[in-house]
């Protein structure tokens, strides 16, 4: 090769090798993110809100999909939502009360509803409708008020719009609609814009790329590309977190993983078999506390007890995993009064026990059905959750140097065994007690 020549294909090769590094060079958080991310971690508990137009169906949020409606006969809802009872400052307080530090509510579910009167106008939203009322702007003023973070779900798919190009879930109200996703993808931008820049979420949570996806023998294949990498850089421009229920293994520019109805690692509801936890995020579990479903359902019996919202918030802490926890409001605008109740229960737990879920991590003993830990520094918590057990053995380095229950009227005590284990026994203060948590200082 004449020298020229080698000098102009050396170049060549080194623009090719630098260039596929710049294309792959790993992302790198900034600081901000990095700081918001651990904020949210150290939140562990926030309610999840479900709420839209199908709360006046009262079938749950897939009525549209599921009870095989016309979308044009559906959207015409819009004309009778008016939830004269809403009162964000009360939802808000029945919220903080129960411990809850965030809220996070549907901006814009699959049915393609907006949530507040957005100016990305495409005739669907919550100012054309008799209520006109901006409802994420009055909840953003209430959690300011009240110093808990709002974050906003986001439908990716969308059963309304002509561009959205129809995935499996999609075509049973849209058919075998092909869209034009730049168009649909300019939409959500614009509409992303308008939500961080109004309302100043602490993160966008998206929902519905799976109806593109899908797993076989560890192979994905998928039916569009959303481009996410330019969406994602849109919302960390603004100092935003992304969060996306996609049941995939996490991408490098997403903040916190999320798992749907399962405990992280577990895959105990069928979501999540193909999504491996990532221990360099915070994770969070999104939960119900109605049976199966997230948007109001009338008829439907099947409530979760303050009991099993205790356990879920101190499993998912033990996986060092945040427990959010949905309710969905009626179409007047009430949530409905038995989760009321029960989230005063959690929150007279919460007041009692908080210490062993706030700003701790995953105690790295007992991930059993009966006990299971959380930790701050030298201090391991222990969650005594089925009532009766009263009795716990486990390998334990250090001195303990107290040793105390959390609730009222419970005592607890420790023993070391010649090898080293710690015998932990409680004495339960009513046999109805639940999580009981014994506070230990190890030195
Ligand atoms: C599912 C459902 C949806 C719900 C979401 C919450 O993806 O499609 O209705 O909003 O889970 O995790």
């Amino acid at each position: 090769m004449k020298e020229p020549m080698m000098k102009k294909t050396i170049h060549l090769a080194a623009a090719l090798v630098l260039g596929t590094f710049a294309l792959h060079a790993a992302y790198k958080p900034e600081q901000w993110n990095l700081e918001a991310r651990q904020k949210f971690a150290a939140q562990r508990f926030g309610v999840f809100i479900h709420w839209g137009l199908y709360a006046n169906y009262a079938q749950g949020e897939w009525y549209l999909q599921q009870g095989k409606l016309d979308e044009k006969a559906y959207s015409r809802m819009m004309h009778g939502f008016c939830p004269s009872k809403f009162d964000a400052k009360e939802w808000v307080r029945v919220f903080k009360d129960a411990g809850a530090k965030y809220v996070t509510i549907t901006s814009r579910h699959h049915d393609g509803f907006s949530l507040w009167p957005t100016k990305v106008d495409d005739g669907y939203n919550i100012a054309l409708t008799p209520f006109k009322r901006d409802i994420l702007g009055e909840l953003a003023e209430a959690c300011k008020e009240e110093g808990l973070q709002l974050n906003f779900y986001y439908s990716l798919m969308d059963w309304h719009r002509k561009d959205y190009p129809a995935g499996a879930a999609a075509k049973a109200v849209l058919g075998d609609q092909k869209g034009d996703y730049a168009s649909y993808k300019a939409f959500m931008l614009a509409q992303i814009t308008e939500l961080i820049d109004s309302y100043r979420p602490g993160n966008i949570w998206f929902d519905g790329e799976w109806e593109h996806a899908k797993c076989k023998d560890g192979k994905w294949t998928r039916t569009l590309d959303w481009e996410f990498d330019s969406i994602y850089d849109l919302i960390h421009s603004k100092k935003t977190l992304v969060a996306n229920n996609n049941h995939q293994p996490i991408r490098p520019k997403e903040d916190i993983q999320l798992f749907e109805r399962d405990l992280p690692g577990e895959n105990g509801a069928g979501f999540s078999p193909n999504q491996t936890v990532a221990h360099d995020r915070p994770v969070e579990q999104c939960d119900v506390i109605q049976d199966n479903v997230w948007g109001y359902k009338i008829g439907e019996k099947k409530f979760r007890t303050a009991e099993d919202v205790v356990a879920m918030v101190a499993r998912a802490a033990a996986r060092d995993a945040n427990l959010l926890m949905n309710i969905g409001p009626d179409g007047s605008g009430q949530l409905p009064s038995r989760a009321v109740e029960v989230l005063k229960d959690v929150g007279v737990w919460m007041r009692r026990n908080g210490e062993s879920i706030y700003g701790t991590t995953a105690g790295g003993v007992g991930l059993l059905k009966d006990v299971v830990s959380t930790r701050r520094g030298n201090v391991l918590y222990l969650h005594f959750i089925t009532p009766g057990v009263t009795k716990f053995a486990f390998r334990l380095n250090g001195e303990v140097v107290a040793c105390d229950c959390l609730a009222d009227g419970g005592k607890a005590s420790v023993e070391r065994m010649p090898s080293g284990d710690a015998v932990v026994t409680l004495e339960r203060p009513g046999k109805d007690a639940f999580d009981v948590v014994v506070k230990l200082v190890v030195k």
